[in-house]
């Protein structure tokens, strides 16, 4: 029986290989090794993309995810709620920076967080909510913003597997998941669908649309 292979970087790459050799050519040439007129082009454009505000290009996903909750100046014995079924790395970095996660079950149908449950899981020590977007698929935005409104918590979407991906408002809104929560946080680790971007830098796109107290 053939083995079923999962992920295919190499016929990805050879999709597009002229176009990468000669980008990875460039920067070596340039030999801008770090950050550069390269990696700003990419944060301005991937900013943009989001329809953010900011871009900051960083090693990968788990940094990004733990670079957003020092910058939000998590505390260690502050409370994080995260779906209860994601990758590692959403909860790690809480652990990490002693933060505790604080499971929160999913939606059968999106296995995004459920917001009809968030709310049971708020105490005085809740700082944020990490909603994730998992395959491709949206977490209810609308409603964890309100929620988190309510209860003037940050929102720090962890957008690794779903960059790309229109959450619809119910007014009819549309925005680019990864830009709803004040920091998004995306992965171009190479299965990721990100990857399809041709891309090799990952980033932390962030924006601030409103402050918590
Ligand atoms: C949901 C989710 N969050 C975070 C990460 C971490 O991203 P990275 O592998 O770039 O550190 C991943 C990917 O591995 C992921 O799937």
């Amino acid at each position: 029986m053939k083995p079923l292979q999962m992920v295919d970087t190499k016929t990805q790459y050879h999709k597009i290989k002229k176009e990468v050799d000669a980008a990875v050519i460039e920067v070596m040439e340039s030999s801008m090794f770090i950050g550069g007129k390269v990696v700003s082009e990419f944060a301005e454009n991937l900013a943009k993309y989001h329809g953010s505000k900011h871009c900051i290009p960083c090693a990968n996903g788990t940094d990004a995810l733990q670079i957003a909750m020092m910058a939000l100046d998590l505390q260690p014995g502050d409370e994080v709620i995260v779906p209860s079924f994601t990758y590692i790395a959403t909860v790690e970095v809480a652990g990490l920076l002693r933060v505790k996660p604080v499971f929160v079950e999913v939606d059968r149908r999106s296995f995004c967080i459920d917001p009809a449950v968030i709310e049971k899981a708020i105490t005085p020590k809740t700082k944020a909510i990490v909603p994730v977007h998992l395959y491709g698929q949206a977490a209810d935005m609308e409603k964890i913003m309100a929620i988190a409104a309510t209860h003037k918590l940050f929102v720090i979407e962890d957008n690794a597997q779903a960059i790309g991906c229109d959450y619809t408002f119910s007014n009819g809104t549309v925005k680019k998941t990864g830009s709803i929560g004040h920091i998004g946080c995306t992965s171009f680790y190479p299965p990721k669908i990100s990857a399809l971007l041709a891309t090799a830098v990952p980033c932390l796109p962030m924006t601030m649309p409103w402050q918590p107290n």
